[in-house]
């Protein structure tokens, strides 16, 4: 059996994960599941003026996710929303040195719940995005925003 290497910006985001937790009255909070592994990730956020205040996370997920989640959270703070829309999860694992191939999907667990907390943010103000739906949840809410 082959051991999986992680760099090390993983193992230090694994170890010492930053913003867990959950955002005191978030404007957005996205939870989605990963369709590979099952593992959850729940995403909250404060807006202030166009712009991420706060973001924490929490996940039942493994330590990609967790790294991945704790480095996204690092990135997002202080960016407009708009940027925020705009973060890849090939942004994210290369802000980390790579994640091994076998990991990658763990890195789109924390890009789901992200957008999945703006596309929130988004609907408390009437606002209908369903392009920041994750793919496997669109079937669920394609047909109105009030639709929970
Ligand atoms: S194995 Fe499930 S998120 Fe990594």
């Amino acid at each position: 059996m082959s051991r999986i290497e992680y760099s090390k910006k993983v193992m230090e985001h694994f170890t010492n994960p930053r913003n867990v937790g959950t955002v005191d009255d978030a404007d957005g909070i996205g939870t989605v599941g990963n369709p590979v592994c099952g593992d959850m990730m729940e995403i909250s956020l404060k807006v202030e003026d166009g712009r991420i205040e706060d973001i924490k996370f929490r996940t039942f997920g493994c330590a990609s996710a967790i790294a991945t989640t704790s480095m996204l959270t690092e990135i997002i703070k202080g960016k407009t929303i708009e940027e925020a829309e705009n973060i890849s999860w090939d942004d994210v694992v290369k802000s980390l040195d790579g994640l091994p191939p076998v990991k990658v999907h763990c890195s789109h667990l924390a890009i789901d719940g992200l957008r999945k907390a703006l596309y929130e943010y988004y609907r408390k103000r009437q606002i209908y995005r369903p392009d920041l739906i994750p793919k496997d949840e669109e079937s669920h809410h394609e047909s109105s925003p009030e639709c929970e």
